[in-house]
This record gives C-alpha cells, sequence and structure tokens, in this order.
C-alpha cells in the first residue's frame, strides 16, 4: 500500500466528510474504502482521492460504507429484558425523571425499542417523565429515525399485538412509529469524538455496536466521556462484543457482565 497516497485519502475524509479518521482502526478504514474503489473499479488510492475531492455522490457513498448503520427493533433481545425487568425499575424506585441515551443510534430502531420498552414497563406511570436522547454522526440515518418510517421486514422481532398497538400501517404497507413513542425521544447530530456528552444527569447510556471500529485509545476516551454524564450508579449498557478497557474500568462496577451493562461507581465505594 502506498501509504502517503492512503493518508491523502484520509485527510480528504476529514476534510469533505467530517470523520475524525485517526481514532478509528486503520484496518477497518482500509477495508471500507477499499470496497468503495472495487465498485468504482479503481485500485489507486490517488484517483480515488480525486474521485471522492470532486463527487458529492461518492462522498455520500463512502459515508455510509465508512459508518454501517446495521441495526434492529430489540436486537439482543436478553439486554433489552435485564433493562426492562431490572434497570428501568431500579431506577424508578429512586426518580421521577428518567434520562436515557441512545448514542450511535442509526436509523433509530434501539431508541424506539427503549421507548416501547418504557411503556410496556409502566414507567411511565404515575407521573414518571421519560426522555431518550438519540444521536449519530450520519446525518441520513438521522433523517430517516426522525420520521419513524420502517419496511415490515424491520418489524421482525416484533409480535403482531406490539405493532399494532404502536405503530400505524401506510398506505404504502410502511409502518410508522406511533406519536405516544416518538414523543419520547428527541434526535440530534453528535460525534462521539468530541470528547464531549450529548447531555448529562444521564440515568443509561446505550453505546452498543458502535466502538467495535474506534481505537482502544479512542475507546477509552469515550468511557472517560460517559462516566460525569451519568448519574451516580447511572447504568453504561455496550454492544455484546464489546468490552471494557483495562485503563477505564475503576471508573465503573459490572452489574451483568454477561449482557455487558455496568454501573457507574458510587462515590466512596
Ligand atoms: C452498527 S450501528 C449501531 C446501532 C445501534 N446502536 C445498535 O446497536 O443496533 C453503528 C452506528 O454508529 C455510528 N457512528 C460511527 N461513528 C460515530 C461517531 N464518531 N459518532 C457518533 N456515531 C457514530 C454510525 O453512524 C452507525 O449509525
Amino acid at each position: 500500500m502506498d501509504t502517503r497516497e492512503f493518508q491523502s485519502v484520509l485527510r480528504t475524509i476529514e476534510s469533505k466528510i467530517g470523520i475524525q479518521c485517526a481514532n478509528y482502526k486503520a484496518d477497518y478504514l482500509q477495508r471500507r474504502i477499499q470496497s468503495r474503489m472495487r465498485m468504482n473499479e479503481m485500485d489507486s488510492y490517488t484517483e480515488y482521492n480525486s474521485l471522492i475531492i470532486s463527487s458529492a455522490k461518492e462522498q455520500e457513498a463512502l459515508r455510509n460504507a465508512l459508518t454501517i448503520n446495521v441495526t434492529k427493533f430489540w436486537r439482543d433481545q436478553e439486554v433489552f429484558d435485564l433493562i426492562k425487568s431490572e434497570v428501568l425499575p431500579e431506577i424508578r424506585r429512586r426518580k421521577q425523571k428518567i434520562r436515557i441515551w441512545s448514542a450511535g443510534c442509526a436509523t433509530g430502531e434501539e431508541p424506539y425499542t427503549l421507548a416501547l420498552m418504557c411503556h410496556e414497563a409502566k414507567v411511565l406511570y404515575p407521573d414518571v417523565q421519560v426522555t431518550i436522547f438519540a444521536s449519530d454522526i450520519d446525518r441520513e440515518a438521522l433523517k430517516k429515525a426522525e420520521t419513524g418510517i420502517y419496511h415490515r421486514k424491520a418489524l421482525e422481532n416484533l409480535s403482531e399485538s406490539r405493532i399494532r398497538r404502536h405503530f400505524d400501517k401506510q398506505q404504502d404497507g410502511s409502518y410508522q412509529v406511533k406519536d405516544h413513542l416518538r414523543d419520547l425521544v428527541k434526535f440530534s447530530r453528535h460525534d462521539l469524538m468530541s470528547g464531549r456528552a450529548v447531555t448529562q444527569y444521564l440515568d443509561v447510556i446505550l453505546c452498543r455496536n458502535v466502538t467495535i471500529y474506534f481505537t482502544e485509545k479512542q475507546k477509552d476516551e469515550l468511557a472517560r466521556v460517559f462516566a460525569p454524564a451519568l448519574t451516580e450508579g447511572g447504568y453504561y449498557v455496550m454492544g455484546k462484543t464489546e468490552y471494557m478497557g483495562r485503563d477505564v474500568e475503576q471508573l465503573y462496577d459490572p452489574y451483568n457482565s454477561i449482557q455487558k451493562i455496568y454501573q457507574k461507581k458510587k462515590r466512596g465505594a
């Protein structure tokens, strides 16, 4: 590989697409970029660099390739079951306002699953206010998330009765999340590498299947950003294949190691 030419592509990605490449794993970036090059039948980084500089369409395609938005309603059933049966009721016993952040929410299935769960866990009654902050770096994914419209296939993990209760069928056969769930979710664009949280006083942060592409250093940095944004005893939920780095594990206590749920360490503990 011509390293200089590859570095030029990374610089173009930073300036034109706004993704900070230094914080992503190099082999991940290389695989994604090469896949786009193959699509364009190119084998030189220099040639591909010129294409991204000149083509807004290719910038868009590369952004999509780099920010893989794969997600699902109720992705990893066990972790959601645990949040519903243990985590939310525990928070509810001590608080009237519950604040949750779905960090790296892609097209919205995760925050809407949380909203649905809060309804079913009866967390909202009586007098409990739930806000779900949902953010992603990818504007296109957020646009879709905000509409709350999905194909039938995206709902395959949901029972018929859940679909009837929480979605409106559209004329074209797609399904839109009903307002009683949409009203709970606030979407915004946010870069997890910005060094700040989207908001503070959070009771739960879900950041799942996002840091798999980050360098170890950036992953640890994120755990350091999340800790002060959580309330005491607040929960940090990682993806199934993600893990807490050695340098930051003193900030959290494991709550359920299998489901990758951690709890912010209590002061003096
Ligand atoms: C595979 S999806 C995960 C969606 C959801 N959390 C889940 O587990 O189903 C990864 C998401 O992370 C987002 N992402 C990647 N880098 C990011 C960054 N620096 N800041 C915010 N979001 C980022 C991508 O745009 C993508 O939507």
